[in-house]
């Protein structure tokens, strides 16, 4: 297997020489600018990975991956529009550099292309996979926004609805790489579960960064989750934790309709050190993480393969970015 900086230029390389149609400059200009910002594009390098950890050529899987990519850009034109988000990537959203109907359309553009890559495979079983797991994707979104709205959400509905939105997409991902290159069943539905439970992590650990991240690096607005009354597992959890005095704060923070983002952010988030939700969510990470090592661990492939896969689940785990 090669690096990951060798599979990211790879990906990069294949993004950059996507030739956009010039006009409507209104529709794929947004589609330029979104795909050069970049972002980790740990998608479609786990693709291009689990494509040679399963003894394929990566150059096979570079259209799925980059369909991928492509996918999960379109998630985040309309996720942004959805969470009322100012900024991604340390540049403006698209709904706010242009407005809410480009990030709809040229977001409906890039789902196509993305369709169109992972079509030319000419493998109906990526296809079937691919599109079972945007429907999941579009359902987690929805249990997402829903959640906004109810205060009884559970760990088990929060699990779920984040295996929907983030994780199945890095399943996806592997076992994209997987199918491509031939891998036995047991195998690519083994990389399937170490994604999901990588994706877990991941989400836990963007929810953690939403929070305390530093935007230099996180590249999007603190406290954006706090804003929209996102159940996010620290919230789930401080809202059981909260007693007397903490709980009717946590009751102000959350419906003072008057309450400014500075003020709101920096209370919630003290109410949250106060009741320690970080450490339960640093060690709901730690167990996600765990299982994503054992699936991996249960795969047949090489050993170095196996610890690229690993030193990659435990950096993202632990990222600032
Ligand atoms: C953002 O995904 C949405 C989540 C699932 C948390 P990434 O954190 O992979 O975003 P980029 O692509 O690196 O910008
Ligand atoms: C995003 O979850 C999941 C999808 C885009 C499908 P978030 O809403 O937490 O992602 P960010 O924080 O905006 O990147
Ligand atoms: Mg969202
Ligand atoms: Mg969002
Ligand atoms: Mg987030």
């Amino acid at each position: 297997m090669k690096t990951f900086q060798a599979y990211l230029e790879m990906v990069n390389q294949a993004i950059a020489s996507i030739a956009y149609p010039e006009r409507p400059l209104h529709l794929y200009e947004p589609i330029a600018y979104h795909m050069s910002l970049g972002g980790k594009r740990i998608r479609p390098v786990l693709t291009l990975m689990a494509c040679e950890a399963m003894g394929g050529d990566a150059e096979k899987a570079l259209d799925a991956a980059v369909g991928l990519e492509m996918f999960h850009n379109f998630t985040l034109l309309h996720d942004d529009v959805m969470d009322n988000a100012d900024v991604r990537r340390g540049q403006l959203t698209v709904h706010r550099r242009w407005n809410d109907n480009t990030a709809i359309l040229s977001g409906d553009t890039m789902l196509t292309i993305a369709t169109q890559f992972i079509a030319r495979s000419r493998d109906l079983r990526l296809m079937d996979l691919f599109n079972k797991t945007a429907i999941e994707i579009y359902e987690g979104q929805q249990w997402d926004m829903d959640y906004e709205q109810r205060s009884d959400v559970t760990d088990e509905e929060y699990i779920n609805m984040i295996r929907l939105k983030t994780s199945v997409l890095l399943g996806c991902a592997l076992k994209t790489g997987a199918l491509i290159a031939g891998a036995d069943e047991a195998d690519a539905d083994l990389l399937y579960d170490a994604g999901v439970n990588m994706g877990l992590a991941f989400q836990l650990r963007d929810d953690v960064l939403d929070v305390w991240g530093d935007p230099a690096t996180f590249g999007k607005e603190i406290g954006g989750d706090i804003m929209q009354g996102k159940k996010t597992y620290l919230l789930i959890n401080a809202m059981r934790l909260a007693q007397g005095d903490d709980a009717d704060e946590l009751r102000h923070w959350l419906n003072d309709p008057y309450a400014t983002r500075v003020n709101k952010v920096a209370g919630v988030t003290a109410l949250y050190e106060r009741l320690g939700v970080r450490q339960l969510a640093e060690d709901a990470i730690a167990r996600y993480n765990d299982l994503a090592v054992a699936a991996f661990n249960q795969v047949n492939m090489a050993d170095a393969d196996r610890q690229a896969f690993v030193q990659l689940a435990n950096r993202l785990a632990g990222r600032n970015y």
